[in-house]
């Protein structure tokens, strides 16, 4: 997957729209881990489950259906949702105490991973249901009402993009002016480290008919910036409207069509997958933004070849290199992993060389932790806890100072920015760079979904300060 994982999301799906449209209903509280394909599908079930009468609500006490859809990444993300269905276990006794009934759900990457091991570590889970089949979330639910307890993670890969319906454009209004858009799903591409392959199958992509008929509705909605999503987003391929086999670079042309969409990302992709036409995208399309994550897990050829890459340090270098020709202002942005089996000294030195020499504006960084089932984790060579942090740490400086370097070197520069959302100080709102930084401007300077032209006057730690220019 290489998503662009944030630690914990950690919020409550609830939309504005929903909850007005069922004045009356049954409550959900989904709350979200891991990264943005889970925030897209909590999105999706909300909708779904908002046409049978669940509002959404972001009081997990008022809630008659309780959803944890789960990230299974790395071992902390996975407890996490254990510690959290000990206190739901409280929360239900206590409602039950009030005679009021509550379904407990686990979705997402942990639902698929574990299964019914869940409901024995945690009786308190009513249903476990996989991302391959949340078609069939409203049916379980029901059914789970009724006191069954249902695993529901087989599927058939046919299903995929059956599952749920498409944004109801009153939902898509109350969630702003930027969008996820799912397009691509699973990996075939095996690193040694990772579960997604397990979790989330093998890579199917989406229509592009159905990925354009999502984007138009987005659009129509008032959705200005539309991020595509996918495990391998750059696997993605799938019959153009010409008849020939496109790539994720002819989608994005095809989508750069649409009027209203001013801006486009993608995240997240495999360097053996930048193929000619994506590059092409970021040199031809104003609305493909300059900004790219594309992990490269680590700087020495070894490991990489240990983890199953199939590239090397120098190949990612030289493919950086051809991205940069096409679009000399790309700001890049990865993902690494301190301590995967058998790395040395000398193996992290090559990923601080490799840092060094690409220059990043932005990385997430992590120690590696072994995941049950993945070959990673049967090596017998395993680095010890305090070898990662020390590792860890070194790598997050340099990063945090290339990160502050790209920003200070933003200060005196004009540059479009969309107006997403009111700042958290009185008079102000928060746009977004072309680069994906937060931007402070004064709250005259224009409307929510405007995208304005500013200077930034100054580079805070996470966010950049700016004045309009006319
Ligand atoms: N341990 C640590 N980090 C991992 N990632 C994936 N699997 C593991 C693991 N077992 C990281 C990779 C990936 C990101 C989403 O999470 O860097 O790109
Ligand atoms: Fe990304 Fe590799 Fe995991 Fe696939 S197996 S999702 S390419 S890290």
């Amino acid at each position: 997957m290489e998503q662009n994982i944030t630690p914990e999301i950690g919020a409550s799906d609830m939309t504005e729209a929903a909850r007005a449209a069922q004045p009356e209903g049954k409550k959900v509280f989904v709350k979200t881990y891991g990264c943005q394909m889970n925030v897209y599908d909590s999105q999706r079930m909300s909708d779904a489950l908002a046409a049978d009468g669940y509002q959404p609500t972001d009081k997990i006490e008022d809630a008659d259906l309780v959803l944890l859809n789960t990230c299974h990444i790395r071992e902390k993300a996975a407890e996490k949702v254990y510690s959290e269905l000990g206190r739901i276990r409280q929360l239900k006794e206590e409602r039950g105490r009030d005679g009021r009934e509550t379904v407990v759900g686990v979705t997402g990457c942990v639902a698929q991973a574990e299964g019914r091991e869940i409901l024995r570590r945690a009786p308190v889970v009513d249903l476990v249901i996989g991302p391959q089949t949340y078609h069939r979330l409203p049916n379980v639910v029901q059914r789970a009402r009724g006191g069954e307890k249902i695993v529901e993670t087989e599927y058939a890969i046919e299903d995929k993009f059956e599952h749920l319906p498409a944004p109801r454009r009153s939902a898509v209004r109350s969630r702003g002016v930027t969008a996820f858009l799912t397009v691509q799903e699973g990996c075939d591409k095996f690193c040694t480290f990772c579960v997604v392959p397990y979790t989330r199958g093998s890579e199917v992509s989406r229509p592009v008919a159905q990925i354009v008929a999502e984007a138009e509705r987005l659009a129509e909605a008032g959705v200005r910036e539309v991020t595509l999503l996918g495990q391998n987003v750059n696997a993605w391929h799938g019959e153009g409207a010409d008849g020939r086999e496109w790539g994720l670079g002819e989608l994005l042309f095809r989508l750069a069509e649409i009027p209203g969409l001013d801006r486009l990302r993608y995240t997240t992709s495999h360097p053996r997958d930048m193929d000619d036409a994506l590059i092409a995208a970021h040199r031809d399309l104003a609305n493909l933004m300059p900004y790219l994550h594309l992990p490269v897990q680590s700087g020495s050829d070894r490991i990489l070849k240990a983890m199953n890459r199939k590239h090397t340090g120098d190949d990612y270098r030289r493919l950086i290199e051809r991205i940069r020709e096409a679009r000399p202002d790309i700001a890049m942005s990865g993902d690494f992993i301190v301590g995967f089996p058998g790395e040395t000294d000398a193996d992290f030195a090559d990923t601080m060389q490799l840092v060094r020499d690409v220059g990043y504006a932005q990385a997430f960084s992590f120690k590696y932790s072994p995941r049950p089932g993945t070959p990673g984790a049967d090596l017998g060579s395993q680095v010890p806890e305090n070898v990662k942090d020390e590792r860890l740490q070194a790598l997050q400086a340099l990063l945090v100072e290339q990160q502050r370097a790209f920003a200070a070197s933003l200060i005196g520069q004009t540059m479009d920015v969309l107006l997403e959302k009111p700042g958290r100080q009185p008079g102000q709102r928060v746009g977004r760079s072309p680069w994906l930084q937060p931007v402070i401007v004064d709250e005259n300077a224009g409307e929510i979904g405007d995208i304005i032209r500013v200077r930034i006057t100054e580079a805070g730690t996470n966010s950049l300060f700016s004045e309009p220019v006319s």
